[in-house]
């Protein structure tokens, strides 16, 4: 039996070909592992009416870990409208299978690290060393969301909350509410981590980036977390800054942060932009880890007009590998495929598209496979 169970689920699009990216490297390392197949991902939401059937769940829960390829999401009635003609107005609610899945499994940290290689032609500069923390599980992604807003719901806030006020009396079906709902053991874990990793790396900052003079309830839990959290990592500074603000900064000085920790939809956003600040989303690699599954995924989307063209960069995929490796304690070989990456990327002899070159998805694997081989 091969020491490791890794599910492997290419998802949609583009993730098919950084999945075989992902297995040339993972090949030429020797890790000892099995990757059972899952099913995810949009042809099974059409067919099936369920992006995320319950048979890939069951063999999520027989695994040490996931690597996932990309995923195709669309609103609600896009969705719907893509359903095959049987299943057709049955109530089928498309959900992203991937923020379920973080849901589902309690993947509770987001781990999105953004740092510049030498010699990456797309560097914003070249001394950018970011990491996100994005909280995974609550927040405007929890789901919890009206559209007609029940008569009870609009009692119960006019009743409650006096800002309700102005509109308690907008029809029920012309008003949509999306609750923003964070708890106080999610925000600790998720600062906890930021700071963990920190002292762990070596890191002077942990960021926290909020909206507390607006969003006062949720966002002030979460700057007042962090403040009782950084309490406890003496020679870690905090900082806080609120969201709109941090935007700026990161297109001004990037090279002023370190560790950014951050609820799940502003998490969502700064990842998005400290990805291009360091080459775009063929770069950005993440980790969604829980206490007894963790999935490892780039940030990227599925790119459907790539998808089978081995066409764009797996520079993300293969650093996901990296983080996978070392949440799995493989250290070695996480530490000789990033010094492959860096190396590959460094020579500058393969480049894929993006890189402003005409090397496909394959090329660079092979090419990093070729060079983590001589650092084992
Ligand atoms: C991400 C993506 C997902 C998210 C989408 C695909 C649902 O943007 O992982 O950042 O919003 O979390
Ligand atoms: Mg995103």
């Amino acid at each position: 039996m091969a020491k490791y169970r890794i599910a492997w689920l290419p998802g949609d699009g583009i993730g098919n070909d950084v999945m075989e990216a992902a297995r040339i490297v993972l090949d030429a390392i020797e890790l000892d592992a099995e990757y059972p197949h899952g099913e995810i991902g949009w042809e099974f939401w059409v067919a099936e009416g369920d992006p995320l059937p319950e048979r890939t769940i069951e063999l999520l829960r027989n695994c040490d870990c996931a690597l996932f390829g990309a995923i195709t999401s669309k609103p609600k009635d896009e969705a719907a409208n893509e359903l095959s003609p049987e299943l057709q107005g049955k109530g089928f609610i498309y959900r992203s299978p991937i923020v379920r899945l973080r849901q589902l499994f309690d993947l509770a940290v987001n781990l999105r690290p953004c740092k510049a290689f030498k010699g990456n032609p797309l560097n914003y500069r070249d001394d950018i060393d970011l990491v996100v923390f994005r909280e995974n599980t609550e927040d405007l992604y929890s789901g919890v969301e009206f559209r007609p807003v029940p008569d009870e719901l609009n009692d119960v806030l006019s009743r409650n909350n006096k800002n309700f006020e102005r509109f308690a009396d907008v029809p029920a079906g012309d008003m949509a509410i999306s609750l923003r709902i964070i708890t106080k053991s999610a925000s600790e874990r998720i600062i906890r981590a930021a700071f963990e990793y920190a002292k762990k790396h070596d890191y002077k900052t942990v960021t926290v980036v909020e909206k507390p003079n607006v969003i006062r309830e949720t966002s002030g839990m979460m700057v007042e977390t962090a403040r009782e959290i950084a309490r406890e990592f003496p020679g870690i500074e905090l900082w806080e800054t609120n969201i709109d603000a941090m935007c700026m900064w990161l297109v001004k000085n990037p090279q002023n942060y370190g560790v950014l920790v951050s609820s799940n939809m502003f998490g969502d956003i700064i990842s998005d932009l400290c990805a291009q600040l360091v080459g775009g989303l063929g770069f950005a690699a993440s980790g969604n880890i829980g206490k007894d599954l963790a999935v490892f995924e780039p940030t990227h989307g599925s790119a459907p007009k790539y998808a089978g063209k081995y066409k764009v960069n797996p520079t993300a995929m293969l650093i996901t590998v990296k983080l996978m490796l070392d949440w799995l304690g493989e250290e070695k070989r996480a530490a000789a495929l990033y010094e492959a990456i860096a190396r590959v990327i460094a020579e500058g002899r393969i480049r894929t598209y993006d890189m402003g070159g005409s090397d496909s998805t394959l090329d660079m694997a092979h090419a990093v496979s070729d060079n983590v081989k001589s650092l084992l």
